[in-house]
């Protein structure tokens, strides 16, 4: 079959390499994609939000499966918009419809569906700009630190967690006032939760869901978890508190109930549930949904799902992921993000990259990085992840990090500290 994949990042190179080893497919092309994704696919120069060139595209080629990497097309409706066109309808769209991605596209719609059905989260209540005095007197009744979350989309930029009354109260008047345009005319305010944080996927066909390795992701910039919060520097897989026991207890109280709430209130969802989990003394509870895979968690999480993932996005579009079987690699993955010097403020793109070819006990996944004259070139804060299997944690690391020491650009930075926590 051909597939096309969008997106352009590390999660995305990394499921091109994923989807290109299925013996089913016999074309994969990626929208943008990047140099990266180049070497295992073909990457056509559509961005990922342009739904009529995408359908163009797809109707030229005979594309049978769209499958989507970031949350911004599967918010703004692509599922939606395939279902609705007779000549696009029966080709499926692996990502759920704009309602299902509601998950993700609003915190306090998130927050209620959890009420709805009985799902452990942190307490919360929601602002808007006619209720900027309520939301003062609120956080004045609570204990610091103080969580303030957008309410829409703010591609990770939109959670602050402030020390001081005063600091939380100035902050929720500025977001409320448009510090985040849209995305903050309605502000989250939650319970702050301690505990270590832990992520897990599945993948739903509506019905039955097939749980995917969990992970644990490193959001902040620097070592020792410091600094300010990224998009992700490094991720290991699996994670040793998440427990077989713990996992159960996740499935019971947070998956299953995610999956079946989704389908009772008939919303229409056909793609990846990711679970942001923090572990609170042994409860497990849920800080976010994302309605797509983690980007850099998609880089170890690929290396140990041994399955065909293509066999499994057919269940999915098929309705029958239960017949389908999800198979686990028993060695430990991890990944070591390599980010352009300044990132996540203002760095500088173009760097030539060199050294990739020495790197050969890894996989090198491409998340910014752009081909300019044959070369490949940096073209985002994330550069590149280093993904690693061993026979445990330690191995895996040894060989990501010396792998992150062998490639080599302008103002390179990585965390050395990745899995050492755990
Ligand atoms: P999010 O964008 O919702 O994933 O939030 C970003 C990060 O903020 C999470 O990964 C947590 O580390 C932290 N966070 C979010 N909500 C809470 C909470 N209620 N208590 C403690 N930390 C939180
Ligand atoms: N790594 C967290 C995310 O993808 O949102």
């Amino acid at each position: 079959m051909k597939i096309l994949l969008l997106g352009s990042g590390g999660r995305e190179h990394a499921l091109a390499w994923k989807i290109a080893q299925s013996p089913k497919v016999e074309k994969l092309f990626v929208a943008p994609g990047n140099a990266g994704t180049a070497e295992v696919a073909e990457n056509v120069p559509i961005p990922a939000k342009n739904f009529d060139f995408i359908a163009d595209f797809v109707l030229e080629q005979n594309v049978d499966m769209v499958v989507v990497g970031p949350e911004d097309p599967l918010v703004g409706g692509i599922a939606d918009f395939f279902r609705s066109r007779a000549d696009l309808s029966r080709i499926p769209v692996i990502g759920p419809s704009a309602a299902g991605a509601q998950l993700e596209g609003s915190k306090d719609f998130a927050k209620q569906f959890m009420q709805r059905h009985g799902i452990p989260t942190a307490a919360y209540a929601t602002f808007n700009g006619t209720q900027v005095e309520e939301g003062c007197r609120f956080l004045a009744s609570l204990q610091p630190p103080y969580v303030l979350k957008a309410d829409g989309l703010c591609a990770g930029k939109g959670v602050l967690i402030l020390p001081s009354l005063e600091e939380a109260q100035t902050e929720l008047r500025s977001m409320l006032g448009g510090k985040f345009g849209n995305a903050s005319a309605r502000v989250v305010i939650e319970e702050f939760l301690s505990g270590i944080e832990c992520s897990m996927f599945v993948l739903t066909d509506g019905e039955h869901y097939a749980i995917l390795p969990e992970a644990k992701d490193y959001k902040r910039i620097g070592e020792g978890d410091t600094g300010l919060n990224t998009g992700g520097m490094g991720s290991v897989s699996p994670v040793p508190f998440a427990t077989a026991e713990w996992k159960k207890k996740v499935e019971d109280e947070i998956i299953r109930p995610t999956v079946e709430g989704l389908s009772k209130e008939g919303i229409d969802y056909k793609g990846f549930i990711f679970f942001g989990l923090i572990n609170c003394d042994g409860q497990p509870k849920v800080i976010e949904y994302n309605c797509r895979m983690g980007d850099p968690e998609t880089e170890t999480v690929m290396l140990r799902l041994k399955s065909d993932i293509v066999d499994l996005f057919e269940g999915v579009a098929k309705g029958d992921l239960d017949r389908r079987t999800v198979e686990f690699d028993e060695r430990a993955a991890v990944c070591v993000m390599l980010v352009s010097g300044g990132y996540p403020e203002a760095y500088g793109k173009g760097y030539p990259i060199s050294g990739l070819e020495k790197v050969t006990d890894s996989v090198v996944f491409h998340a910014g990085t752009a081909l300019k004259d044959g070369n490949v070139v940096t073209s985002g804060g994330r550069v590149i992840a280093v993904s690693s299997y061993g026979r445990d944690k330690q191995e895996a690391l040894a060989k990501s990090m010396s792998g992150a020491a062998a490639i080599d650009f302008e103002k390179k930075y990585f965390r050395r500290d990745i899995g050492q926590d755990l």
